[in-house]
């Protein structure tokens, strides 16, 4: 019997993690969300054709598949239907019968994306996290602060509008004495929301019965990477929610026993999007090879993402923090073309060599990258479809993950679409 698998990225988001879930969703009943919100984006390519999804679960290409937002999410409802009214042009069914929301989903409201933008214009130089602008901080705030809008509350009016009121009473105070710009009332907050309130109704359920009484294996989609954890993560350089593993019990209201394959989505080089330390960063023409070779530019916000060599301290964190059971290769058909690659096997940090990570604020940006060479390939291996196939350096390089972090690599991408992939 298949079983329940959870999909995690493993370093700093967009590791191709929407392509591995429509792949995966195939021998699996449902596919739920359990973090982050449209801070997201998944790609997923079928036959050449590319779809991006923020918020939807990347599950939703494949017909006969339900798919949940968990309680963990946070949910744009301008967003969500965006991307409902785009893929029912596709023809696709995002009826409620197969799209559910969590009762418990906490709301973004137009108020989390003001102030998530007025505290990032208030920032400067290094000290700006670069946040995606979604509202996604201010959200998880109100729900930590308790006073946040929960997606059942759409279903009493009255409540909805105590609540809103209530919240804006700090948030109006930050707005005008702090950031300088325009309060918003209540009255208004409510006729932007009006538009989606009756429609968002029909989709509110109880994810964590439906998954309960699934037939078949449920697929768990993590958002973001490992090191934006904001506990585990670069803080404050990270998300506000939590991406290890174990959420995705958390987020979507199982038990972690239900949790059995755990996936680490890897890129087989290293990307950041955003501020934070970045310890192999490269900001050589090595660099912009991997950006354009690999199309580095974020599927949320266009922004050029940064890269550099795979960083297996991070990974070793990764794998510390969530047990994969297997590993999932992802863009090494970008590799190809390299002499020579380096991965970080070490930090040197105060005269010590470290394997894992430091803690400390800021540490991370004064560690020195210890790195060990490994052969390149020329060969374009974008159409090869087993591991054998690979040329010999490629799979030395395979190999050599798999001997620092003690996991298997399960599973292979050699390129965006569907087909570019194989298992062990
Ligand atoms: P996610 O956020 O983890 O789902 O990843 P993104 O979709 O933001 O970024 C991954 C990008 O790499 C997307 O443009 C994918 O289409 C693309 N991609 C995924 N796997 C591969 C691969 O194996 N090779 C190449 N060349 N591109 C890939
Ligand atoms: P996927 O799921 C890459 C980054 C932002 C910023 C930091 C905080 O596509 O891998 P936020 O808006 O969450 O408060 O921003 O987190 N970030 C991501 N980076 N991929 C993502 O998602 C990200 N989601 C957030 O760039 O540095
Ligand atoms: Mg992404």
């Amino acid at each position: 019997m298949a079983k329940n698998i959870v999909i995690f990225g493993s370093q700093w988001g967009d590791e191709g993690k929407g392509k591995i879930v429509d792949i995966l969703a195939e021998e699996c009943s449902a596919v739920v969300r359990f973090q982050g919100g449209n801070n997201a984006g998944h790609t997923l390519v079928v036959n050449g054709e590319k779809s991006i999804l923020h918020l939807i679960p990347s599950g939703i290409l494949h017909e006969n598949k339900k798919c949940y937002i968990g309680n963990g999410v946070v949910l744009d409802p301008f967003v969500f239907f965006k991307e409902i009214d785009n893929l029912s042009l596709c023809g696709i069914d995002t009826s409620p019968k197969r799209l559910g929301i969590s009762n418990k989903t906490h709301v973004i409201m137009p108020y989390h994306c003001k102030l998530d933008a007025a505290r990032e214009a208030a920032k400067t130089g290094s000290n700006k996290i670069g946040t995606t602008g979604r509202g996604i901080g201010p959200c998880y705030e109100d729900k930590m602060h308790r006073c946040g809008i929960r997606a059942s509350d759409f279903k009493d009016i009255a409540l909805l509008k105590e609540k809103i009121a209530e919240s804006l009473v700090e948030k109006n105070i930050l707005f005008k004495a702090l950031y300088n710009t325009e309060p918003m009332q209540a009255d208004e907050v409510y006729e932007i929301l009006k538009p989606v309130i009756e429609r968002i109704i029909p989709y509110l359920c109880d994810v964590s019965s439906a998954i309960e009484n699934m037939d078949g294996a449920i697929l768990f989609e993590g958002a973001q990477g490992i090191h934006l954890d904001i506990d585990h993560g670069t803080y404050p350089f990270v998300t506000s929610s939590n991406t290890v593993s174990a959420c995705a019990a958390i987020g979507s209201g199982c038990a972690p026993s239900d949790l059995e394959r755990m996936l680490a989505i890897v890129k087989a080089y290293t990307t950041r999007v955003g501020g934070g330390p970045f310890p192999t960063e490269l900001m050589d023409e090595t660099g912009s090879f991997l950006q354009n070779a690999g199309g580095e530019f974020g599927s949320t916000t266009g922004r050029a993402r940064r890269c550099g060599w795979l960083d297996l301290v991070i990974l070793r964190e990764s794998v510390r923090l969530c047990g994969p059971t297997e590993l999932v290769l992802t863009k090494l058909d970008v590799l190809s073309g390299l002499k020579e690659i380096q991965i970080c096997v070490a930090y040197e940090y105060k005269g010590e060599q470290l394997q894992y990570p430091p803690q400390e604020q800021n540490a991370l940006a004064e560690v020195k990258p210890v790195y060990e060479t490994l052969a390149g390939w020329e060969e374009d291996i974008s159409s090869c479809k087993s591991r054998a196939e690979l040329p010999e350096n490629t799979q030395k390089y395979l190999a050599r993950i798999e001997e620092l972090l003690g996991v298997p690599i399960g599973m292979i991408s050699v390129g965006p679409d569907r087909i570019q992939t194989f298992t062990k």
